[in-house]
């Protein structure tokens, strides 16, 4: 039916509509029942250049919830990238040792290069400020699984279009479903990049103090926040800054719900969480999900 075997997932712009809805057709299946032996005596690379959390712990569980294996490393430090070995060497020699290599790497298009040094499946955890497709999909699996449709609906993206790869993901796998609206709500300088805009996309760039009137305007159906990245601005980072607080939330519809990716710093105000529709927990155990389903496809 769809050929995912051996394949490189490398952005959420290489699938169709119909395989991201097959991948979350078999989220669905994988949350409900755990494989324990479908991965037996596989092994998943995990190469992380970048810090992370969710992605890297969350492919490791995946990988061991189905049984495979899993070596890589996390501390560029403590690997002989450190003595100067090559991108290309380390992937080389990574791939003899492995059946699929998942990588983080704060340069876009670093994933893309892996993918064409090695002859074993790619998945990109994020390369910079570029891609993330698991997220993308673990996003659109929590927003499928809460409104039962990717179709219609209003999005409110908080933050940093320029440089946020969640929201850059967000537009481009929306854009395969009908008649969503998204706007991305941001301060002067952070605007999104042409290469992402599609005719659902609408920047509105905003003094932040004004944020929550806009908001209830607009009443979405998903406020999708994320962090001001300061690893990828330039100079004061701060200047930025905005805060979704329960006052915030008080103002928007009842049905709207709250996402992140996480990890948050200042953006969200931790009194959000008892909000009923603050479903940015539930959204990052989605992933876990769908990073087995992406491992078990690929295998
Ligand atoms: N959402 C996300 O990618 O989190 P990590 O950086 O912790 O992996």
């Amino acid at each position: 039916m769809y050929k995912f075997k051996g394949r490189d997932i490398l952005s959420i712009k290489d699938f169709s509509k119909e395989e991201i809805l097959y991948i979350l057709r078999l989220a669905s299946k994988f949350e409900k029942k755990v494989n324990p032996n479908l991965l037996k005596g596989k092994i998943v690379a995990t190469l992380f250049y970048e810090p992370s959390t969710r992605t890297h712990q969350s492919f490791s569980s995946a990988a061991q919830r189905l049984g495979a294996g899993v070596i890589g490393f996390d501390n560029i430090n403590v690997t002989s990238i450190k003595k100067g070995e090559s991108f290309e060497d380390t992937l080389r020699i990574m791939a003899n040792l492995s059946d699929v290599i998942v990588i983080r790497h704060p340069k876009p298009g670093s994933a893309d290069l892996a993918a064409k040094t090695v002859s074993i499946p790619v998945i990109n955890a994020g390369d910079g400020p570029n891609n993330h497709p698991s997220q993308t999909l673990l996003d659109l699996f929590t927003m499928q699984k809460i409104f039962k449709r990717l179709d219609n609906l209003k999005i409110a993206m908080v933050g940093d279009m320029k440089h946020y790869r969640t929201f850059h993901g967000q537009i481009l796998g929306l854009g395969k479903f009908s008649n969503n609206k998204i706007y991305g709500i941001c301060p002067k300088g952070l605007e999104m990049p042409d290469e992402f805009k599609n005719e659902n996309y609408q920047d509105l760039v905003i003094n932040m103090k004004n944020l929550d009137e806009i908001l209830a305007t607009l009443k979405p159906d998903v406020v999708s926040v994320g962090r001001i990245p300061r690893e990828y601005i330039k100079g004061n980072s701060k200047k930025y800054s905005f805060r979704i607080t329960i006052e915030t939330v008080k103002k928007l519809p009842k049905h709207t719900i709250i996402m992140h990716p996480l990890p948050r710093i200042d953006e969200l105000d931790t009194e959000v969480d008892e909000y009923p529709n603050a479903i940015y927990f539930q959204q990052a155990k989605n992933g876990l999900y769908i990073r087995e389903v992406l491992l078990a496809l690929v295998l």
